[in-house]
Order: structure tokens, then C-alpha cells, then sequence
């Protein structure tokens, strides 16, 4: 304790130059190396833990096209004469609710929404409400709608209410703002249907489409994201943007994987899809976990630029998941370039959708969605997490047809899920064969992985395809939350992927989003719930690196760098020719403090210079929506002598050191 008081106080007085530290960092300050990649970190969405419907995606009504299977009405409650039609207006989505009269003055038909583990609500937010609706047999109807506190103990359920004329025999969209006067978590949505004078209907409206969205979305889009949730993505600064996933790309059936084409066009015509994550785990099931499509490749791509990263889409091989069909390959297309074909369409396609001139086919969709702007696609991914023959034969017959339609793409390829190992390596010189331009790696590992990993990039070849740490985290030994224990592993690591940016081309943390009480996979970046979110410790982790991304690589050389296994000090540097600032980023996995003297060797004079840390230190703790600030970055001013910046790294902190020249 003694030894770190006189440290620190040595630090802060900046009376020394090189004393006689536990580590010195010796930076090459003059010779800036590799340039960074503008995607060197980025995100990876997957709508897995209710990511996107429930999640990002701010729609608040569940099952809003009454197609949930194999039941119609799940998330409502019908009440009175409803019935479900399949003649609706929207072809692909062709089920509807048809509200009849109850048969009595007295009793009501109606329905009422519970929303995605409630809906929630916040005081003084405005909400859009719409519907597609009709009166079939021409008689004019009104439709009740209300907010609702179902478990309150005041006189009313609702608190908000506003009726609807219905008077069209022909399908119409209705829409009208409801306020909320309370922040509630677990609102319901409920509609009656009344007569012209408001007392129980008697006639017959049909309803379709049914949809309640906060006004203040982000960006304000209609059809828009949840504004906290987005801004968190936003203050990550991710330089690269990976959707829609994850296995969800696969699914277990190749009629239920994701197919880019239903996610465009209107919203009520996207055909609902089964979502991966629904059974994947027994212990976690969800039975009312679908893909609505709302948060489509459209609103990817759009989100993408507002976010300022460039869109990666991973698209599929024609290929089911492999862990859930194993060796049977008659569960994937068969592989030949007729069998391929819709696969090999499908990307194609889609780099017209996002490229394509306004008057091409899938140019003009994008054009009629509101962007006639090309969205400047230059990635794509070709399989999510395959592995071995089944993989190798298929994405050279796709990934050779993108090639020779669109050479300017760049093209990623995946080593699978393995990390190491005999796949991992069959998968890698495939993909040397196959002259992809980056391999998508995945690893979810406990905390000895990461200490043996701490050279990984070291070792790899220089001129083989450049790597996408595509899926990535620490779970500890068999914790899976998120905790601090874990992330400063995190940290460390990445300094591997820093020093390694010649070859390492973009990482991204996985998974990104898992809502409270609707998860499947821990740890995840960002947890909400139906009001609030928190940026977990791993999240401030990758927003620290990417928002000191520098522009070059530094040479470091660490005076004790931890032999494999070992904790100790981890550390990377990179300059920044925009902002003109050396950035030095250090991670202590010690549970003591270190001191550490950061010499930038040819540099006699430092400017500004500040330290942004945070302190992982408390092993159990994170951020959680009930305390999303527990753990966050704190700076303070340094004081350099000459080139040299002496300080203390507590143990198990991470430090983000910027020094302007
Ligand atoms: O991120 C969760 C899953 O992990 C992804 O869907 C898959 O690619 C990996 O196995």
C-alpha cells in the first residue's frame, strides 16, 4: 500500500522520468505501423434474447398481425365474439381478428395486448397507435382504444383512452396518439369495439396490423428503434455493423432462416418467421419468440450509416445449422450451382438492394423504402458458424459467383465455431484456398483461454486472409453473467487484437442486446428492460477501444509481458493523425496495482494528457437496468515528464491513456 502511495504520488507530481517500474512500455511514437481499420471494432446484432422484436425494435404490440403459431391470438386476450380470418389484405401475413357483437347491451367484444413482457410506457410520452381496419358490412363502428394498468388498485384500469371511427368497407389505416400520464412497465393495450354513441358495438370491424410505437423512436422513424437502446449503439462509435447474426442467419430448417427478401418492402407484408432462439434451449424456451422482420435489412442498413459503420451482412450458404442437423446433409441445398442458386441470388440480390441504381429491381425497392441513395455495401458475409466439407464445397460456388458479379465486395468466410482445433484449422485453409478476404472467428471462452491467448495475433500469417473476431467473450469459469471479473479479460485481450490491427481487421463483441426477462445467452453488451437499459463493463470495454481507435498501430514493447497463462499487465498503443494524440491502452488482470512507466520514445514534450479508467475490480459487479452507473469510466489529468507518463494501474483496472503531442 506504502509502495503505491509513493507511486502514484510520484506520478501525480510527474517528479521522475524512467523510474524503477514493475513494467515499462516503450513506444515507438515515431513509427506509426499498420493503419487501423476504420471497422477494427464493431457490433454484432442477432436477434437473440429478444434483440429485436421486444428489444431494439420499438414496436410495443405483440403478435400484432395475428399470425404467432400455432396459436392466432397469443399475446391477446380476446374478449366477446372474435374470431380469427385468413382473407386479409396483406398477403404474406393474410390472418386477421374480426370483432363481432358480444350478442347483449352489456357485454363487449374486444382485444386486449400484453405487449412483449408488458408494454412499456413513459410519463408524458407521446404513441402512436394504427391499425388496418374495416367494417365489412358497411355500418359504421368505433374502436376504443386504451391504455391500461391491469393489476392497479385505483378506480380505472386505464389512463389513457381515445376511440376510433371505423366507417370504410374497404381496408384503411387509422392512427391516433395516445399519451401516457405514468412511466409504467406493464401496461396492456386494449380495444373495445362500441357502437357510433360508445356503447357495446353491434356491428363488425376488422382489425389487422394492430401497432403501438413510441413518437420519439430514434432518428424519429415511424417504423423506428428504441431511442435508448440506439443511442447506446451510437456512443459505441462501432466502425462496423454485423447482422442479422448468429445462427439465426442458419436456423434449423433452411424454410425458417432468415431470408433478407421478406425483411423489405411495407412492414404488414413481411411474412412472419419462426425465430432460431425459440427452442433452442429447453431451459430457456419461449414460445412466443418470432421475427416479425420490422427491424428488416432496410432498417439495418439505415441504422448502419446513422451509426456511422459499415454494414456487414452475413448471409446463408445454403446451409441449416449444423449443431442441429449434425452430418445430415440432405438438410442443407444440395451443393451444386443449381442448387445454390437462390443462395447465390440472394446475395447478389442483396448488393443490389443496397448498391443498385434506383431503376433495378431491388435499387428501386430501396428507392420506394426512402433511401434512393446507395447505402455503399462493400462487405459480405458468406455463413455464419459452419465448419468442414459441408461449408468448404458450398461457399466456394456462392462466394465464386458473388466474386465475378461483384468483384469490389469483400468477402468474409468463417474458421466455424471452434477457436482451435482441427476444424478451426481445416476451416482456415479453406478459406486461404478460397482467398477469402477476412475468416469470421468466434470464441465464447472461460478466463484460462484468454490468459493462453494472450499472442494469438502474433503468430499469424501475415499474408493470408485478415481475421474478423466476429463473435467474442470472456464467460469465466462457468459464470455466465456479466461480471467485472470477466471483462478485464476482455480488456487485456484486446490489446492482442490492437497490436495485431495489421491482421486484425474488425471485432465484435457478441452477443450485443438480451432483455431481463426474455434471455437465452449470457453474457450480452447491453441488458433493458421494458423502460430502462445498462451498458454492461464489456460494453464500456469496446466503446473505450473503439472511440480511441486510433488511426496507426505503435510498436510497443512491454518490459514484462506475461508469459502465457500468466496475469500481469497487457497493453497496446496506436496514434492518431486526425486528433494528433498518442493512445495508450493498459489492462492490469493483477489483483494488485502495478506501476508502469509509458515511454514514447522520440517524443520530448506531451501536451493534454489524460487517463480514462475503469475499475473492474469488484469481481461479482456490473451494470444492470436497476444500476446502469455502478461501473463506468472515470478520467483524470496526467502528468508527463517529457515523454514519459509514470502512473499506477490499480489491479484489475483497464486504462485508456490519450496524450496529445
Ligand atoms: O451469439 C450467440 C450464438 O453463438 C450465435 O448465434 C452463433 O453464431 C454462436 O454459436
Amino acid at each position: 500500500m506504502r509502495l503505491k502511495n509513493l507511486l502514484l504520488a510520484a506520478a501525480l507530481s510527474g517528479a521522475s522520468s524512467v523510474m524503477a517500474q514493475d513494467y515499462t512500455l516503450k513506444v515507438k511514437a515515431t513509427k506509426p505501423g499498420a493503419p487501423v481499420q476504420s471497422t477494427m471494432y464493431g457490433i454484432f446484432f442477432e436477434d437473440i434474447n429478444f434483440a429485436a422484436d421486444g428489444g431494439l425494435y420499438a414496436e410495443l404490440v405483440k403478435n400484432r398481425s395475428f399470425e404467432f403459431q400455432p396459436d392466432a391470438l397469443m399475446g391477446w386476450k380476446a374478449f366477446g365474439k372474435v374470431t380469427i380470418q385468413n382473407d386479409g389484405p396483406f398477403e404474406r401475413n393474410p390472418h386477421y381478428a374480426r370483432l363481432s357483437s358480444a350478442g347483449h347491451g352489456d357485454w363487449w367484444t374486444g382485444l386486449q395486448n400484453e405487449g412483449f413482457f408488458g408494454i412499456g410506457l413513459h410519463e408524458g410520452a407521446k404513441y402512436r397507435f394504427s391499425v388496418w381496419a374495416r367494417v365489412p358490412d358497411g355500418k359504421e363502428q368505433k374502436l376504443r382504444v386504451q391504455l391500461i394498468d391491469q393489476n392497479t388498485m385505483e378506480e380505472r384500469q386505464d389512463f389513457e383512452s381515445k376511440d376510433l371511427t371505423i366507417s370504410s368497407r374497404e381496408w384503411k389505416k387509422y392512427t391516433l396518439t395516445l399519451t401516457s400520464n405514468r412511466t409504467i412497465a406493464k401496461a396492456n393495450l386494449r380495444l373495445f369495439l362500441c357502437d357510433p354513441n360508445g356503447r357495446s358495438g353491434s356491428g363488425t370491424v376488422d382489425v389487422e396490423h394492430v401497432s403501438l410505437f413510441p413518437v420519439d423512436t430514434w432518428m424519429g422513424h415511424e417504423n423506428g428503434m428504441r431511442r435508448d437502446l440506439a443511442q447506446a449503439l451510437y456512443d459505441m462509435k462501432p466502425g462496423v455493423f454485423r447482422f442479422p447474426g448468429g445462427c439465426i442467419v442458419e436456423s434449423a430448417t433452411l424454410e425458417t432462416r432468415y431470408q433478407w427478401k421478406n425483411s423489405v418492402g411495407p412492414v404488414e407484408n413481411r411474412p412472419l418467421n419462426k425465430n432460431r432462439w425459440e427452442s433452442t434451449f429447453t431451459h430457456r424456451y419461449y414460445p412466443d419468440y418470432f421475427q416479425t422482420y420490422g427491424l428488416g435489412f432496410f432498417e439495418y442498413f439505415q441504422l448502419s450509416e446513422e451509426l456511422g459503420a459499415e454494414p456487414l451482412p452475413i448471409l446463408n450458404v445454403g446451409m441449416a445449422c449444423q449443431y442441429q442437423n449434425w452430418n445430415d446433409e440432405s438438410a442443407h441445398a444440395p451443393a451444386t450451382e443449381e442448387g445454390l442458386r437462390e443462395y447465390i441470388d440472394d446475395c447478389i440480390d442483396l448488393i443490389e438492394f443496397a448498391n443498385g441504381p434506383v431503376d433495378s429491381k431491388w435499387g428501386k425497392v430501396r428507392a420506394e423504402m426512402g433511401h434512393p441513395a446507395p447505402f455503399n455495401l462493400k462487405f459480405l458475409g458468406i455463413g455464419n458458424e459452419q465448419w468442414d466439407d459441408f461449408y468448404f464445397k458450398r461457399v466456394k460456388i456462392v462466394a465464386d459467383a458473388v466474386r465475378k458479379a461483384h468483384p469490389e465486395i469483400k468477402i468474409v468466410g468463417t474458421s466455424g465455431p471452434d477457436a482451435e482445433g482441427g476444424a478451426f484449422d481445416r476451416g482456415w485453409r479453406a478459406m486461404k484456398e478460397q482467398k477469402v478476404d477476412l475468416v469470421d472467428e468466434h470464441y465464447y471462452r472461460p478466463i484460462d483461454w484468454f490468459k493462453n491467448e494472450w499472442t494469438r495475433y502474433d503468430r499469424y500469417d501475415r499474408k493470408g486472409p485478415k481475421v474478423f473476431a466476429g463473435e467474442y467473450a470472456c464467460h469465466d469459469r462457468g459464470k455466465k453473467w456479466n461480471h467485472s471479473g470477466a471483462t478485464i479479460y476482455e480488456a487485456a485481450f484486446m490489446t492482442g487484437l490492437e497490436r495485431n490491427a495489421d491482421i486484425v481487421h474488425m471485432a465484435t463483441y457478441a452477443p450485443l442486446f438480451a432483455h431481463v426477462e426474455g434471455w437465452q445467452w449470457r453474457p450480452d453488451a447491453i441488458w433493458f428492460d421494458n423502460l430502462y437499459s445498462a451498458k454492461t463493463t464489456s460494453y464500456h470495454v469496446q466503446a473505450l477501444f473503439s472511440a480511441n481507435r486510433g488511426t496507426h498501430v505503435l510498436p510497443l514493447e512491454n518490459s514484462n509481458f506475461p508469459a502465457k497463462g500468466e496475469d500481469g499487465v497487457l497493453a497496446s498503443a496506436v496514434w492518431d493523425q486526425h486528433k494528433q494524440e498518442y493512445i495508450v491502452k493498459v489492462a492490469n488482470t493483477l489483483p494488485e496495482a502495478r506501476s508502469v512507466s509509458i515511454v514514447l520514445q522520440g517524443v520530448s514534450r506531451l501536451g493534454q494528457t489524460t487517463a480514462t479508467t475503469l475499475d473492474l475490480s469488484r469481481y461479482d459487479a456490473d451494470n444492470t437496468p436497476a444500476q446502469p452507473t455502478l461501473i463506468t469510466p472515470v478520467s483524470h489529468t496526467l502528468h508527463p515528464t517529457g515523454g514519459v507518463i509514470n502512473l499506477t494501474v490499480p489491479g484489475k483496472n483497464f486504462m485508456v491513456i490519450q496524450a496529445r503531442k
